[in-house]
């Protein structure tokens, strides 16, 4: 069956970019002149969504404002010539339908997937946090591939320092990945620290995800902090062998905080051709 809903969560409080998100949510920051929101339904689109669910808080209406469909502005962006970017926007409402889901209050990650289950019903669906960015659909496409082949869950992964794992949910796998990186997962923590981490695989915010994933959130308790966990879920599914991996050494930018924000503004700048030439001067002549 072919993998067709993509859902975005974007209702958290963005706590590590205040002041910022005090008025502008954090999907909405600029990874240089575009919102980060914008880049994952380009994504999810790549990965052959034609439906997306935005998950949001009535505290963020800027997001339902970006989202909505504005023939105004894809004419000014064509009027100055950039086409790619208009056809970009022109899809969003038009190819690819988005919709809405309330999340109230934020209670977590394994709340706010929940919060999509009547607009997604019983079809397996992407998961991508906005927070986390890619350097292009490639890596989802081949766990959409992945789960459509195997009809099982299926995560994306990275080798990360283990000094970083603390910040992410860490995972435990069968031996040894495929040769490209497809892998079984047996275990999932969240947020361990560095010396009692049983790896150094974290999940990076892409999921593709089974149905059964919202009964598994339905029967869970909020853990300490309050939170429904996504990966208390995911560790569920793992125990029955039921989630699969793909360990990928693609590019990513962890945008959730300001230097890793400022990071991906860079590199994405870079990969401009009508910017990187004076950025890169500008760069080598501050580090002289
Ligand atoms: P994060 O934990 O990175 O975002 O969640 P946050 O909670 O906004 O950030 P901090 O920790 O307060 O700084 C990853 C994604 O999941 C969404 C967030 O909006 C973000 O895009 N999320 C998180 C929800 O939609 N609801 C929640 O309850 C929690």
């Amino acid at each position: 069956m072919a993998i067709r809903t993509a859902v975005i969560p974007a209702a958290g409080m963005g706590t590590r970019f205040l002041p910022a998100t005090k008025a502008v949510p954090k999907e909405l920051m600029p990874i240089f002149d575009t919102p980060a929101i914008q880049l994952v339904m380009d994504e999810a689109i790549g990965a052959g969504a034609t439906r997306i669910v935005i998950v949001t808080s009535p505290n963020k209406p800027a997001i339902e404002q970006y989202v909505k469909p504005s023939p105004e502005v894809v004419k000014r962006v064509r009027d100055t010539g950039r086409n790619e970017l208009a056809d970009r926007l022109e899809r969003i409402g038009k190819d690819v339908e988005v919709v809405f889901a309330m999340q109230n209050e934020p209670r977590g990650l394994g709340h706010a997937v929940s919060c999509a289950r009547d607009q997604v019903g019983k079809e397996p669906f992407t998961l991508l946090l906005p927070d986390e960015l890619m350097g292009g659909p490639a890596l989802l496409q081949q766990m959409v591939e992945m789960c459509e082949r195997e009809k099982k869950s299926v995560v994306g992964l990275k080798q990360v320092p283990m000094s970083e794992v603390s910040s992410y949910g860490v995972v435990t796998t069968t031996a040894t990945p495929t040769s490209n990186g497809e892998v079984t997962v047996t275990g999932v923590v969240e947020k361990p620290q560095p010396d009692e981490s049983p790896s150094d695989l974290i999940l990076i915010g892409r999921y593709v995800l089974m149905p059964e994933m919202f009964d598994l959130l339905a029967g869970l308790a909020p853990a300490a902090s309050g939170e429904i966990q996504l990966t208390d879920a995911l560790l569920l599914g793992a125990n029955e062998r039921n989630v699969l991996g793909v360990v990928s050494d693609i590019a990513r930018f962890d945008t959730g905080t300001p230097l890793g924000w400022l990071k991906a503004v860079i590199e994405f700048a870079r990969q401009r051709e009508d910017v990187a030439p004076a950025l890169d001067a500008w760069l080598l002549s501050l580090l002289k």
